[in-house]
């Protein structure tokens, strides 16, 4: 068992509610643009997914933050668009414009066509950043996996680039819904491959972010995002028991109860919901990740401290909570903002786990 031999376990002990001696804190994003440093590894690369693609450069930025600030887990550097790129779909990134396919989704036939991508093979790069990145840390701090949802995958697989409406995925899943069932399984199937081949290179626990599942009516969200997801969850379950899964919808505050019934160990929680109506809807089933907003960063530090001390009170005493962001933290965030936050979970939080 690894974990055991990990100088700080917090982050773990808390994703399975055991007794911590204060609240573990990292950030969604947190190796990222708001720091000078990784602007600097950015332009050494070249283009985001040529620092993607250099396993040196991916373990130099992790580190970064751990660097800067007493945080509790490192995220792999990558990015949850290398699935689709992976199959073929040619990822870019266009400054200002986000990601864009060169060759994005247009038909059932398109669907047919992909295959699922071999984790060591086209997606090796990022098996070589986990193990690079898991030497490196040198048992440190736990190392979190992560993938995209199914769903979240096929929204920008299907538009081509970041959208708003979704109009070409909902249109697709209201014209012919098994066309998008046989796509979401395809990418069940990839993304718990995926995240196997990472646990099997060091990952100590896993996150699924999705993204977009808010955007969807509940019947919807039941089909095309949580099941998929809960195959995910099953599969890993059988492979790697003892590794935790963590599920993550953004604006997806009405479904945790369902979520917390996928057999996860953590779900992670926006802004949107109070952490207090989250751990009455899901009580001792899963542990909860969140939940300040990030805009919250751009305040000063004495107002970041505030609600810093909001959000411990409203998960409350007890074990089981991780304190994040509800969101990626913004670009514009001034670094010492991110280093009051982190300073204030780590003065405030012990009278919670007495
Ligand atoms: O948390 C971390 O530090 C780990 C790395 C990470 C990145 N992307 C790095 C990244 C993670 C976990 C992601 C997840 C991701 N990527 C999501 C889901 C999480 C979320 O925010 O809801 C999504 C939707 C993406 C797709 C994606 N990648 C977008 C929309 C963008 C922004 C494009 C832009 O130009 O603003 C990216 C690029 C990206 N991924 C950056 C980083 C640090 C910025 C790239 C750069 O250096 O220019």
């Amino acid at each position: 068992m690894p974990n055991q031999d990990l100088k700080n376990d917090r982050f773990l002990r808390a994703l399975k509610r055991q007794k911590v001696d204060r609240t573990p804190v990292w950030m969604m994003r947190q190796a990222g643009r708001y720091l000078p440093e990784y602007r600097a590894s950015r332009a050494k690369a070249g283009g985001f997914m040529d620092l993607c693609r250099n396993a040196e450069l991916c373990c130099e930025v992790t580190l970064q933050p751990l660097a800067r600030y007493g945080l509790d887990a490192a995220i792999l550097f990558s990015d949850i668009l290398t699935i689709p790129d992976a199959m073929g779909l040619g990822l870019r990134f266009v400054e200002g414009e986000g990601p864009v396919f060169d060759r994005p989704l247009q038909t059932v036939a398109d669907i047919r066509n992909i295959g699922i991508p071999d984790p060591e093979g086209e997606l090796r790069y990022v098996m070589d950043a986990v193990s690079t990145i898991k030497s490196a840390l040198n048992n440190s701090v736990p190392l979190i996996g992560f993938a995209g949802s199914p769903w979240t995958l096929a929204t920008y697989m299907i538009e081509g680039q970041s959208s708003r409406e979704f109009a070409k995925t909902k249109k697709m899943m209201f014209d012919e819904p098994e066309a998008l069932d046989e796509l979401l399984a395809k990418l069940s199937e990839s993304v718990a491959i995926y995240l196997q081949a990472q646990i099997a290179r060091g990952a100590d626990a896993v996150m699924v972010f999705d993204t977009w599942g808010g955007a969807l009516s509940p019947a919807a969200y039941q089909r095309f995002s949580l099941q998929p997801m809960e195959l995910i969850v099953a599969k890993l379950k059988k492979f790697a028991p003892h590794i935790p899964v963590i599920l993550f919808t953004k604006n997806g505050g009405q479904h945790l109860s369902k979520m917390a019934d996928t057999g996860c160990d953590a779900l992670g929680v926006d802004w949107t919901t109070d952490l207090r109506d989250a751990r009455a809807k899901v009580g001792h089933r899963v542990a909860l990740q969140g939940n300040l907003d990030p805009l919250c960063l751009l305040a000063r530090p004495e107002r970041i401290r505030e609600q810093v001390a909001r959000v411990l009170e409203s998960f409350g005493p007890g074990e089981g909570h991780i304190f994040n962001l509800g969101h990626g933290i913004l670009q514009q965030t001034p670094p010492e903002h991110a280093a009051a936050m982190i300073e204030a979970v780590h003065e405030l939080s012990p009278r919670y786990h007495v």
